[in-house]
């Protein structure tokens, strides 16, 4: 969307703060032994607190209120009774809501307690790569040229990126103009970010993994060729100078 009122920023700010401060309270709350079906309903509870509905669930009827992905899984993970999180796990929580009638889209990837498989290389990498990212979006930029720059980063650090998962416009919907914001220089698009638009940035950083697909339960996302990924997402809006990060109260740079 492209905010046109001090109403509709104020709105798409009222549902950025709902899932940052879910995603912070999740990563709080995780720990060893437990399921990642607990972790959800916790979050899923204080969503409903601020009365923001889950937007996977109301897109797609995605069977859980927040994708949680651990491990070989990159994302779209389904909260489960039976996968238990274990020390030096690496999970990723993405926490996307409805309230209101605005959309906000956030997650992080993180290694639980102590890093004993030695992820937070690329965790760290993921971070980094997100912040750089963001602050090189204004009115004018190429979508293409933030794709360009997320790659280029990801090589330096010796990671790879995922071709087929993107960021995207949001505000009125989960998904919208425009389109897809791809982790590479995607020389068709030549599309360039707009001052006031929403769009939600997310890295998809890889260790040797660059298509994502879907296992047989039709949601999770696993690598083409295995290993890992780290995501980081913030939503934000594009100025002219530096952009207003709006879930930044999640705390995934601190
Ligand atoms: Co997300
Ligand atoms: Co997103």
């Amino acid at each position: 969307m492209s905010i046109t009122t001090e109403a509709e920023l104020a709105g798409m700010k009222r549902a950025s703060e709902a899932v940052a401060y879910t995603l912070k309270e999740m990563r709080n709350y995780a720990q060893p032994g437990m399921s990642t079906k607990e972790l959800d309903d916790y979050g899923a509870n204080i969503l409903s607190g601020f009365g923001a509905k889950s937007a996977p669930y109301l897109t797609y009827r995605f069977p859980g209120c927040t994708c949680i992905s651990v491990n070989n899984e990159f994302c779209h993970g389904i909260p489960s009774r039976n996968r238990i999180l274990q020390e030096g796990d690496l999970v990723n929580v993405d926490v996307s809501a409805e309230l209101g009638g605005f959309w906000s889209d956030n997650g992080e990837s993180f290694v639980l307690g102590q890093d004993i498989n030695h992820h937070q290389q690329l965790v760290d990498a993921s971070k980094q790569i997100l912040h750089k990212a963001i602050h090189n979006i204004k009115g004018g930029v190429r979508i293409s040229d933030i794709g360009h720059l997320i790659e280029t980063e990801a090589r330096k650090h010796g990671y790879k990126v995922i071709k087929n998962l993107t960021g995207h416009g949001i505000g009125k919907s989960l998904h919208e103009a425009p389109g897809e914001i791809a982790n590479y220089k995607d020389k068709f698009n030549r599309t360039r970010f707009k001052k006031n638009s929403v769009v939600a940035i997310e890295t998809f950083i890889s260790t040797t993994s660059t298509y994502a697909q879907t296992l047989n339960d039709g949601w999770t996302m696993v690598g083409n060729n295995g290993g890992f990924m780290a995501q980081h997402e913030h939503t934000i809006v594009v100025t002219d100078g530096q952009p207003i990060v709006l879930t930044e109260a999640n705390g995934i740079w601190n």
